[in-house]
């Protein structure tokens, strides 16, 4: 089965105009597969000049522009938050949805995590969704509940048929930012387990369904972790902001 392979780089609260610009420029010779697309998620305050600079150097059509956040809500009185129609109006295609950095400091839900897959799906924005398991619960075997728990709620809010335009990213809570990446073995074990999941409610959506991982991932690991069967591509946190190191873990998609 062949499924679009995705590098999603995330990069957090960091960046710079100055990385927006750099960024654009040493992406614009960057090698890519055919079946592979690039999304680069900066800061919300950034995002006009990178939309703006993609198109000014005419961008490579591969390479995508991400959020890393959207609110749940269409408007309203909610302070700091950003709404899907403002992405929409960006031409922003993708959005990052419960990462681990949101569930832990923020206390982001699942159930939130699933409204706002619900509320991307509907404006027509491709959601990458951020599921994964603490160290604690790895260690006292509950990752796949841990994950069953993350995937459920989004499942029954939008339907398995809706999966077929969603994004998986499974990130290992103790790999994130720690240089501890999972094993290739280990990720592939884990995705396995994410595609039998989805598989279980729908087969083809599931086969269909690209599947990221992220943690820790840079220039050195990549190519094997991306070779696992289940492995689709990457979320890159750290990694991402380096333009060298990133156009390495592109290409190795
Ligand atoms: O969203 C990206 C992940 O949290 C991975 O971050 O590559 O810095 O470990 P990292």
């Amino acid at each position: 089965m062949t499924r679009r392979a995705i590098v999603a780089a995330n990069w957090k609260m960091n960046g710079d105009s100055a990385l927006v610009n750099t960024m654009v420029s040493g992406l614009n010779n960057v090698e890519l597969q055919d079946n592979v697309n690039v999304v680069i998620c900066p800061s919300a305050p950034y995002l006009s000049a990178l939309v703006v600079k993609a198109k000014e150097d005419k961008l490579n059509a591969a390479i995508s522009i991400g959020a890393q956040n959207v609110s749940e809500h269409d408007n309203g009185a909610f302070t700091g938050e950003i709404s899907t129609k403002m992405l929409q109006e960006l031409s922003v295609e993708f959005v990052i949805i419960g990462h681990s950095e949101r569930r832990c400091l923020y206390h982001e839900t699942s159930t939130q995590a699933a409204h706002k897959v619900k509320a991307a799906l509907n404006a027509g924005l491709t959601p990458i969704l951020c599921i994964g398991e603490s160290e604690a619960e790895r260690a006292t075997e509950q990752t796949e509940t841990v994950l069953a728990s993350q995937l459920q709620p989004v499942i029954d809010e939008v339907g398995i048929e809706k999966f077929i335009d969603v994004v998986i990213a499974y990130e290992p809570v103790w790999a994130i930012g720690t240089g501890k990446t999972a094993s290739s073995e280990m990720a592939q074990e884990t995705h396995q387990f994410i595609r039998q999941f989805l598989a279980k409610a729908n087969e083809n959506v599931a086969a269909k369904v690209p599947l990221l991982y992220g943690g820790s991932v840079n220039a050195s690991n990549c190519e094997e972790l991306f070779a696992q069967p289940d492995i689709d591509g990457g979320l890159i946190g750290g990694a991402s902001l380096h333009v060298e190191q990133f156009k390495v873990i592109c290409s190795a998609a």
